[in-house]
């Protein structure tokens, strides 16, 4: 991560204690963090924990009710922080956010302050479809200045099975991310981003296939951060880690298909109605020719496998592209990227190309982290350097603005 000063607003629920796991990951990749714990929220985790994994004292609302000689507490963190996240968020605090109440240090914070929030509300089932609560919920998101994660669905700690768990750490770290970096604009609001992800996979009988190490991590951040920033997300995805698949259904529209040719058919049907369009899927080339309906027994394989070529989706969206839309391509590489990237731009029409190198460590296929050099088709070419999928997909949204 690359900044710095993120303010924690702790409530009063059992995933009170999960936060913890978001307090320590902030601190450890370099981030200021600062908490605040709610008088309930110090019933589930003490104020000496969360001061432990701050490596700063958490603040309750003693120190809010204290004699100061300086600036107000809630006035002072307010400033101070650039994104505020408020984890668990109780149906109580909701409440109070939702019609402007200030009655302890966190609800005062927020009120005293201007910095994006993400809210990441956590309860059981029918305290979460109450009507009070769904109406307090739609009323605060009209308000941009909140940004939201979860509630998903899955056991609660009461026993029951529904919608009301608040949202994974990494979720939450990764909505941290963007935020730190967008400062909570949302400048992909009414755009329509269609993207496609993960290595696809040509059968020759239902169990054997040519595939490639394509993950689908990138494609994932890439449609993680469009909808961070405000974008309508659909993917296409290759077979791929279902956790990762559901960060995005949540919000976003998700496809799942399997080969080149179910690939092609999906984004052609919805490459009309998008805006921007990213072809980061590792698509096959080639496909056997022959596809058994039965599982081949061993002494039946071919010795050699007649390979027929898959359509180049990438180079018939350039063929279709109108002119208010935008196409971005890319090109995992090894060696010199740049010369084969700007020939497949050119080659296949899109308006910018992600050189990607897949042949440097902790980079590309199946990592974490990434690396490229972004090329227009008016010249520009700006080098990223390494770090997460998700800061370098936020790099090429900034850089697709900027697109003549
Ligand atoms: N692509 C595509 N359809 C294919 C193959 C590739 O849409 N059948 C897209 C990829 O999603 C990527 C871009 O084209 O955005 C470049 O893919 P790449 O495999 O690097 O290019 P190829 O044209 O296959 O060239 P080569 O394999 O010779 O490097």
């Amino acid at each position: 991560m690359t900044s710095n000063r993120v303010l924690i607003g702790i409530g009063g629920g059992i995933a009170a204690y999960k936060v913890c796991e978001v307090v320590s990951a902030l601190a450890k990749s370099g981030i200021e963090v600062r908490a605040i714990l709610t008088d309930a929220a110090g019933e589930f985790i003490t104020p000496l924990t969360v001061t432990t994994l701050c490596r700063h004292p958490a603040y309750t609302d003693k120190d809010f009710w204290q004699p100061t000689h300086g600036r107000p507490l809630h006035i002072e963190l307010g400033e101070w922080a650039e994104v505020f996240v408020i984890a668990p968020l109780t149906a109580n605090t909701l409440a109070k956010l939702a019609h402007g109440f200030a009655d302890n240090l966190l609800t005062n914070t927020v009120l005293a302050s201007t910095m994006p929030i993400l809210l990441a509300p956590a309860m059981n089932t029918d305290m979460w479809e109450q009507m009070t609560v769904q109406r307090n919920w739609q009323q605060i998101q009209q308000d941009p200045r909140y940004h939201r994660v979860g509630p998903s669905s899955g056991i609660l700690a009461c026993d029951r099975i529904g919608k009301g768990r608040m949202a994974e750490p990494p979720e939450i770290l990764t909505h941290i991310q963007s935020l730190l970096h967008t400062k909570g604009q949302r400048d992909l609001s009414g755009k329509r981003v269609l993207i496609s992800a993960g290595g696809t996979r040509e059968h020759l009988d239902p169990v054997r296939f040519i595939g490639n190490p394509s993950t689908g991590k990138m494609g994932i951040a890439l449609a993680q951060a469009a909808m961070h920033r405000g974008a309508q997300v659909t993917l296409v995805h290759a077979p791929m880690d279902g956790r990762l698949v559901e960060s995005v259904g949540e919000i976003g529209r998700a496809i799942a298909i399997t080969s080149a040719a179910e690939m092609h058919q999906a984004m052609l049907e919805h490459f009309s109605q998008a805006d921007i369009t990213i072809m980061s899927a590792a698509v096959a080339d080639v496909k056997p020719a022959n596809y058994s309906q039965e599982k081949l027994p061993k002494n039946s394989l071919p010795t050699a496998l007649p390979l027929e070529p898959v359509p180049d989706i990438l180079a018939e969206l350039g063929r279709l592209k109108q002119p208010h839309q935008r196409l971005i391509g890319f090109a995992a590489q090894t060696g010199d990227i740049v010369t084969p990237a700007l020939e497949k731009m050119r080659r296949k029409k899109v308006d910018a190309i992600v050189a990607n190198p897949i042949d440097k460590s902790d980079s590309g296929f199946g990592s974490d982290n990434n690396q490229a050099i972004f090329l227009d088709n008016q010249g520009r070419q700006l080098e990223i350097q390494p770090g997460s999928k998700l800061e370098m997909s936020h790099h090429l949204f900034d850089f697709i603005k900027n697109l003549e």
